[in-house]
């Protein structure tokens, strides 16, 4: 009994793990890498109670639960063995021998390409200034939503909570349907809707399910990398095509898409608004191309003077568009709230593919969504942070302006949460982002948004999450740094 168990089984007392559970794993780890071969004989359940210092029970619960599983078997007359099917030749140990000890870990082509693309890091870190793309996070109605989300929760039907509408709750897609036909002027039936857990979402169905290995798809340049991201998992070939003053332009010579990727009401990173006749050259081009124009409406809700300029998508309701937008920016990330519209023939087969997906939002979440904007929570919290968001995206730019006259070039967009601050061609904008982010200052570097070479250089910073106190904090420490450039010059 004593050879059996010596190097096998090593009871700790003073462990969190139960000493049934410490000896459960020891035996089938020792009987995997074989330790315990096949049809070694395992002393009784007293003995072995007695010989660990363990509670009988302790041990018939292990070797109950190792049976069950097949790793060992009683044999009448000669008691509980290894079983015996457990061949030597299988044990975990065998099977690293014979194949040069470790799993080899490979992604595929589009796993390879979708890792490539990292934006943030998975830390769950408070975002700090000049983070972009950031709301006002501590402004986000939290008692209000929990009173809805509480109500919602309880008053759930059945049919709410087995597997249907999973492109949507019916109540949800109908409120939102309207609210979007009033605030973005979108023309749609709330069929076509299809509720994901965010724009990221959105476009990645819109990719795998439009776009396939070898297609071109035209990105702004310089554009959004979570765009860049969606295609290319879904095999795209990325076209870059240069924003100019009204954003994308399409009347460069460039090979033929299968869709266009735009984010016309604030261009990202730019911020730059696409006017109408942009607009309808746009989709003119896109008509000649057959390809389809994919909208991404992030945050437009956030426009400071007058009302936002109506989305592409009521330019060309039952046509080429698809619309795509989020709760992330007018609500916050942590929601997982998007959506996409898309044209009526294509919502039954995007509706069962995002099915498909499996990253369907909590029906809860979408109900107590459904009623935050019946009751014109919606409505008054974005009302409420275009005023903010006005005053911080101000305080930024007047700072900027002040600090660095004739050095920064502020370009100051009509509305949303980020602005560019304009580097001279000689400084090298990741350097600099780099030492920032060594004093806690999270900048992007308006060169990293380039898929080609960068035709600019800058700093991409995010204001709307940001308290004026914060923001001029932070503007001390880019002070600071662009002092000396990355030479250590003195600028
Ligand atoms: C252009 C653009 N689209 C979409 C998003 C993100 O939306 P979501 O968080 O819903 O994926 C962002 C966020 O930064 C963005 O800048």
């Amino acid at each position: 009994m004593q050879d059996v168990f010596s190097g096998v089984v090593d009871l700790e007392r003073s462990a969190r793990q139960s000493l049934y559970r410490q000896l459960y794993e020891q035996l089938r780890g020792a009987i995997l890498d074989g330790r315990l071969p096949a049809g070694t004989r395992i002393p009784s359940s007293r003995a072995m109670a007695a010989q660990l210092g363990v509670a009988r029970n302790t041990v018939l619960a292990a070797v109950e639960q190792l049976a069950a599983e097949g790793f060992l078997e009683a044999r009448r007359g000669s008691g509980t063995l290894v079983s015996a099917q457990l061949s030597a030749g299988l044990t975990r140990a065998a099977r690293q021998r014979r194949s040069g000890t470790r799993p080899v870990y490979a992604l595929s082509a589009a796993g390879t390409r979708l890792a490539g693309i990292s934006r943030t890091s998975d830390g769950g870190e408070t975002p700090r200034p000049f983070m972009p793309g950031i709301p006002d996070i501590g402004a986000f109605p939290a008692a209000i939503w929990a009173r809805l989300l509480r109500r919602e929760t309880q008053r759930l039907q059945p049919e709410a909570l087995a597997y249907g509408w999973t492109a949507g709750h019916p109540r949800l897609r109908e409120v939102l349907c309207a609210h979007l036909r009033e605030m973005r002027g979108i023309q749609a039936e709330p069929e076509q809707i299809i509720i994901t857990s965010s724009a990221q979402g959105a476009l990645d169905l819109l990719a795998r399910a439009l776009v396939g290995p070898g297609d071109r798809v035209w990105l702004e340049e310089p554009g959004y990398l979570g765009a860049r991201a969606a295609f290319s998992g879904a095999g795209a070939r990325l076209v870059p095509v240069p924003v100019d003053a009204h954003g994308l332009n399409p009347n460069g010579k460039h090979a033929v898409p299968r869709a266009i990727y735009v984010t016309p009401s604030h261009q990202y990173p730019t911020g730059r608004l696409m006017p109408l006749a942009r607009r309808l050259e746009l989709l003119d081009v896109a008509e000649r191309h057959g390809a389809y124009v994919i909208e991404d409406d992030y945050d437009s809700e956030f426009q400071f003077k007058g009302r936002p300029v109506a989305a592409l998508q009521g330019l060309d309701p039952e046509g080429r568009v698809l619309y795509v937008g989020t709760f992330s920016k007018i609500l916050q990330p942590g929601l997982r709230v998007g959506y996409a519209v898309v044209p009526s023939a294509l919502a039954g087969p995007l509706g069962a593919i995002q099915r498909n997906t499996g990253q369907i939002v909590p029906v809860a979440i979408q109900l107590a969504l459904a009623a935050f904007i019946e009751e014109g929570h919606l409505r008054a919290h974005v009302r409420r942070m275009c005023a903010l968001y006005e005053q911080r995206q101000r305080a930024l730019a007047d700072g900027l302006s002040a600090l660095f006259k004739g050095l920064l070039t502020v370009e100051k967009p009509a509305g949303g949460m980020q602005l560019i601050a304009g580097l001279p061609g000689k400084i090298d904008d990741t350097a600099i982002v780099a030492r920032l982010a060594e004093r806690g200052v999270q900048a992007r570097a308006l060169s990293s948004f380039y898929l080609g070479k960068a035709k600019s250089q800058g700093l991409l910073l995010g204001f709307a999450g940001y308290a004026s106190e914060a923001i001029e904090a932070g503007l001390k420490e880019i002070k600071e740094i662009l002092r000396s450039n990355t030479d250590g010059q003195p600028l």
